[in-house]
This record gives C-alpha cells, structure tokens and sequence, in this order.
C-alpha cells in the first residue's frame, strides 16, 4: 500500500490552468510532494510564472508554459513546451476552463460557441492527443479532467454550453478510459460544485452565492483546497490504480440537495 504522495514524487506533471484558483492548488500540491511539474496559464499575465518562480524556490522544480486554449495550436505548444521542459509526461491534467458568459440560447452566437466549446471541450481532447506518446513512452500514467456539476444538473440559466461541454468530458473520460486501458493510462475526472474561485466573481453575484451556500449540505462554498485531493488521489497509481474511467464530486453534498 502507497502512502498518500508517496508515489508522485519525482513525476512530471502537466496542470492545465493552474495560473490560479483550482488548478493552481492542485498544481502547488503536486510541486509539495515532490512532483515535477508544469503549470499553465493563457498567457495574459505571467501569473503562471509566478507561481512556478515562488515553488521553485522550495526546491522542487516547477516551471510554467502558456497559450490560449481557444487555440487548438497554442494547446499542442503548451504540451511540447511541458514535455521538453519536463523530459516526458507520467499525469495530466485537463482544467483550463471558464464558463465564458452566462448567455441565454437567443443570445448564443456562434462565435460564442465556437469559444466556449473550443475552450472547454476541445482544448481537452487536443491536450490528451498530443500528450499520448508522451504518456505511452513513460509506460502508462494518468490523465484527469476537470468537468463540473453542471454537468449533470445542467448548471444555471445561461451556462447551457459550458454546462454541454462538461458532460461532452465526462463522457470523453468514460470512452478514453477503455481505449487507453491497455497503454496502462488511467482516466478519471473531478467534477467540483460550487468553488468559491474567480470563476463565480466573474459569473455569479453575492447574492446567488449566498443562496447557493445556504442549500449545500456541508453549509458552506468549496475552496479550491477543497478539490485537491481528489486530483492527488486519481493521480496516484498507488491510491487509485485500478480506477479508471470515474467522475469524482466534490460539492459539498450540493449533488443530493
Ligand atoms: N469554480 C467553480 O465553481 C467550478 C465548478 C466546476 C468546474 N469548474 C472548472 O474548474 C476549472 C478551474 O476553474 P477555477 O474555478 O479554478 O477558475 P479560475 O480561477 O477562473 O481559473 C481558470 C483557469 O483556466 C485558465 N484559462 C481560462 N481561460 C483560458 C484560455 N482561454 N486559455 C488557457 N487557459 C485559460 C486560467 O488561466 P489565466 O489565469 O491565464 O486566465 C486559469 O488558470 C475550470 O475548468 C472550470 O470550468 C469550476
């Protein structure tokens, strides 16, 4: 039996959107047990850097790469740049993600599904394509999506697309799962609930929070701590070696409310 982290030191890691919120709390607890990592950022602001230069500085090696992922282009250059940088890939993880606007179907363009379903969805599927030799070389090795509750409650008014685009990942996970089983490459996914990130500053007012809170179980918003674990636990062969093809909730109980 492995212990919690034991098994992650020294394996290189990619984080998607770990500039900050989720994705940077799973990227700096990854660079705490030793893992090697690689953090990612659209490129607007150098917050990506940052963070691998404030890690680094604990002795782990983090290092950031960056690309707007509405790009499909600029998703395989993240890739590359983390696979040099890093001398391979064993775990990846897919969270770069927003919701981009709340917009009622009357008001969905197709520029605006083109850039949510670009961002969401198919930056996903090019990361994970562009990551399997790396992945396959390394002789097996893990991949986790970030998807969302919405998902599978079809989120609030406005979010119909990011909320598709989640459960189009979701399903991805499942499918990728069983074809990438026989390369030893597990595949699972976390699906958070409400976190209390910049995403909901930026698409949910006070008051909806609030009354988001005052229905989850738990009594309270998630954090972006709050969804570490999970990520940790599908990560590590010795936790979660034979799971594959699962989606984790970390809401709060806000799935059962
Ligand atoms: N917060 C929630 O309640 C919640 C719930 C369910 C699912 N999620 C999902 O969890 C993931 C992380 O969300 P979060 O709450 O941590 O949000 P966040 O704090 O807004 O962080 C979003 C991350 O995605 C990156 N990103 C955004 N647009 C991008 C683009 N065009 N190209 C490349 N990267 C881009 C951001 O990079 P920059 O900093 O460079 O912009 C940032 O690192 C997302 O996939 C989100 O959909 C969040």
């Amino acid at each position: 039996m492995t212990l919690l982290g034991e098994d992650l030191r020294g394996k290189r890691v990619l984080v998607t959107g770990s500039s900050r919120g989720i994705g940077a709390a799973v990227g700096t607890a990854f660079a705490s047990l030793g893992a090697r990592v690689a953090l990612h950022g659209s490129g607007n602001g150098d917050a990506a850097a940052r963070l691998a230069l404030a890690l680094s500085a604990g002795g782990t090696e983090v290092y950031a790469v960056t690309g707007d992922f509405r790009n499909p282009r600029a998703v395989e250059s993240a890739v590359d740049g983390a696979v040099q940088t890093l001398g391979g890939l064993d775990i990846l993880v897919n969270n770069a993600g927003t919701m981009v606007g709340r917009v009622p179907l009357e008001r969905i363009g197709d520029d605006f599904l083109d850039e949510v379903i670009d961002l969401n969805l198919r930056s996903v599927v090019v990361a994970c394509r562009r990551a399997l030799p790396a992945l396959r070389a390394s002789g097996g090795g893990a991949i986790v999506n970030t998807v969302s509750i919405s998902a599978r409650t079809g989120g609030s008014p406005g979010s119909s697309i990011y909320s598709a685009s989640k459960a189009f990942v979701s399903t991805f996970t499942r499918s990728l799962a069983a074809e990438l089983a026989p390369d030893r490459i597990r595949v699972n996914a976390v699906s958070p609930g409400t976190i209390d990130t910049d995403f909901h500053q930026r698409y949910s007012t006070p008051e909806k929070l609030a009354a988001t809170a005052a229905r989850i179980p738990l009594g309270r918003l998630g954090t972006a701590e709050d969804c570490v674990g999970a990520y940790l636990f599908l990560a590590s062969d010795g936790l979660s070696g034979y799971i594959s093809g699962q989606v984790i909730e970390v809401n709060g109980g806000q799935l059962m409310a």
